[in-house]
């Protein structure tokens, strides 16, 4: 698989330690994304601001190879759907490329059901990063509130060069469950989206348009 490495920082820096580096071809700010480059590629990577990502977008279709983006910080554009499907072109677009938290997000979503069997019980969560992240609570935590489906109390602290430290308690008055994901290293966003990249590569023609990793795995894991 011939990757179009898009940004080789922080989190696309890991794709350059999970993949062989023969098979990719690096673009950063001094060596910009061209058309020629990027088709002969079999897939793009992506992962660099988000209003950066929105201004390569029409050399990206242009190239008509598949593109997976975890971008964040900017919305994409409301035509970019249609430009894909009359391109007949497939792009995933994730918002947190971490596989395990796939699976923590179904674990999550059983404690939706905790009413049913219990009347006095309350929810906790905690989250820890490092000492560089300003803003708390993360918004993973606030995605777990949500997965719950009702409110929880969530705190959080900043420490050390923690990358990820969620946890989730449930109380009752004679029990208590824990659910904890420790995010150990930033290659698990490029492991994620990597992941995507050949699923897209083994999924190619059957549907085109922008797809959602967490739509994707959704559907793998409830399917089983
Ligand atoms: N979806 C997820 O799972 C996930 C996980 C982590 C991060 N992210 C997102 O990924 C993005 C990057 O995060 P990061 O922490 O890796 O940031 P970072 O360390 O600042 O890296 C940004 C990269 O973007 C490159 N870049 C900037 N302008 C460019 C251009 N015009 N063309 C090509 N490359 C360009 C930079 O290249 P230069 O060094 O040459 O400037 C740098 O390699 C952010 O939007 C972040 O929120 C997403």
């Amino acid at each position: 698989m011939k990757i179009a490495l898009i940004g080789k920082g922080k989190t696309g820096g890991k794709i350059l330690e999970l993949h062989p580096k023969e098979d990719i071809v690096l673009f950063d700010s001094e060596n910009p994304v061209t058309v020629e480059k990027l088709s002969q590629c079999d897939v793009a990577i992506a992962f660099i601001p988000g209003p950066v990502f929105n201004n390569i977008i029409p050399i990206l279709v242009d190239s008509k190879i598949p593109v997976v983006t975890g971008a964040t910080g900017a919305e994409l554009p409301g035509h970019l759907e249609t430009t894909l499907v009359e391109n007949k072109l497939t792009w995933i677009q994730g918002s947190n490329f971490s596989l395990g938290m796939r699976i923590v997000h179904q674990m999550i979503k059983k404690l939706q059901h905790t009413s049913t069997l219990f009347s006095d019980y309350q929810f906790k969560i905690h989250e820890i990063h490092h000492t560089k992240k300003i803003d708390g609570p993360s918004g993973t935590a606030l995605s777990w509130e949500q997965w719950l489906a009702e409110s929880a109390e969530i705190t959080f602290e900043r420490t050390g060069d923690v990358v990820g430290d969620h946890q989730i308690t449930l109380n009752t008055p004679f029990e208590k469950i824990s659910l904890r994901h420790e995010a150990l290293d930033r290659k698990i966003f490029a492991q994620g989206a990597l992941w995507a990249a050949k699923y897209l590569l083994s999924n190619l023609n059957t549907e085109y348009g922008l797809k959602y990793f967490e739509d994707i795995t959704e559907q793998l894991l409830t399917d089983k």
